[in-house]
């Protein structure tokens, strides 16, 4: 099988879907490589990095598109909603698609391309299973996301983060706060700890106490009830929820230098915790990192890849964060593609048979696979997907 990688078009984009250190990985399993000339370049992976370990590097997107059997994306469909249309009339029919493709926010664009004949897998849609969690982009790209805001942080915050104790007097630590501790809040407080602050957290998730407090955090307890929803995530709950949990924080955030918040509800807008009143409450030169900026932002006054400044206190909204550190991010996305990929390959029905050649199987039946499966024959089979565009699978047939 052919895997074809292209220059990402997604605007600001610098990742890039494999990097040439996983090239020989994938050919030792039967995948030939053919990547867009230019396409690893501003993650640093040159064109000559990608030759040296085997792949063949071919001057234009057409010609990927042309030679590949699968291709990987980075960011494709929803994920790329305007540049990523433009890829549609170069797919073929038959042709396998791999990348994120924000499938629950742009059901429409897994349509197009239903429409296009291709097998579309969505990345985001892996399940949250031990076997999975190599695969799993919205993990890796949490951590890189949690350690950037805190880096982030750091540089517009007029204080230290650590405590110091100098001849020119003593420093204290800077007091930072993270709202949802999931993988980017659980990395950012692991970030923020490094670098010397005082850390404390807040998730809905009962399970988190004790990862906050393992990476050295202080749980705030706060006397609300607990949401875990399904496959580990939390419950979207109702607005008087919200209300109770914004009155709650109002101290806690009025008393930290940093806030980050990550919180999210997966498929919803991401609810408001942060209201302008308790930015008003913070002291001047205080810092918000919203992660949750591209899904609606978690603070009121966020405004999407825009620095808000509010009372002295600045507001960071950053989309598309991991592609602000391109060469770990391509690294840790390049891994979950490939091991992707060689879960395609079929499996012996006995683990212990050396005999079994591994081809490309596609009719095998794997948890993963059809997990992520989002359209098949011309048709979208993703059961969340199009319930998103107003059907069912029983609906349709
Ligand atoms: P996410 O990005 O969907 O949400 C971030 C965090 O925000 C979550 O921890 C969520 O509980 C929290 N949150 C939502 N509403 C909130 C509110 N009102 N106040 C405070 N916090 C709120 O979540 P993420 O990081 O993708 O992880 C969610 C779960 O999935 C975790 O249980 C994690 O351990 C699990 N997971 C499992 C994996 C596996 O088994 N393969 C891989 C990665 C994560």
């Amino acid at each position: 099988m052919i895997v074809g990688v292209v220059k990402e078009s997604f605007p600001g984009e610098r990742r890039v879907a494999l990097v040439p250190d996983l090239v020989p990985m994938l050919a030792k399993r039967g995948y030939e490589v053919v990547i867009q000339a230019g396409a690893g370049t501003e993650a640093g992976f040159l064109d000559a990095a990608y030759e040296a370990k085997g792949a063949q590097v071919l001057a234009g997107r057409d010609d990927v598109f042309a030679k590949a059997e699968i291709l990987v994306h980075v960011r494709m469909g929803g994920a790329n909603p305007e540049r990523g249309a433009d890829d549609l009339p170069r797919y073929r029919e038959g042709q396998v698609v791999i990348g994120a493709a924000d499938p629950l926010s742009h059901p429409e664009a897994i349509r197009a391309l239903a429409e296009r004949g291709v097998h579309a897998f969505g990345l985001e849609l892996i399940p949250r299973t031990t076997r999975a969690q190599a695969m799993d982009i919205l993990s890796s790209m949490a951590t890189v996301a949690g350690y950037r805001a805190v880096l982030w942080a750091a540089d517009r915050l007029p204080k230290f983060f650590p405590m110091f104790m100098t001849a020119a007097g003593t420093v204290a630590p800077a007091k930072v706060f993270i709202v949802g501790a999931g993988v980017a809040g659980l990395q950012a407080i692991a970030t923020a700890k490094r670098l010397g602050a005082v850390v404390s957290a807040y998730d809905v998730r009962p399970a988190v106490k004790e990862e906050v407090e393992s990476l050295g955090g202080k749980f705030v307890e706060m006397e609300l009830e607990t949401a875990e929803g399904e496959g580990g995530y939390a419950k979207a709950m109702d607005e008087a929820f919200y209300e109770r949990q914004r009155e709650m924080m109002l101290k806690v955030v009025a008393e930290s230098d940093v806030v980050i918040t990550t919180a999210a509800i997966p498929g919803r807008k991401a609810p408001i915790l942060v209201t302008a009143e308790m930015v008003a409450g913070m002291a001047p030169g205080s810092v918000i990192v919203d992660l949750a900026a591209e899904r609606g932002g978690n603070c009121e006054l966020t405004r999407v890849d825009e620095v808000v400044e509010s009372g002295g206190v600045t507001i960071l909204g950053p989309s598309n964060v991991p592609s602000s550190l391109p060469y770990h991010a391509s690294q840790m996305v390049s891994r979950n593609a490939v091991n992707f990929l060689l879960n395609m390959l079929s499996k012996p029905e006995n683990p212990r048979d050396r005999d079994h050649v591994a081809v490309f199987d596609l009719e095998q039946e794997d948890d993963i696979m059809a997990g992520t499966w989002m359209t098949k024959g011309g048709e979208v089979v993703h059961e969340a997907v199009l319930e998103k565009l107003g059907a069912t699978t029983e609906g349709q047939a």
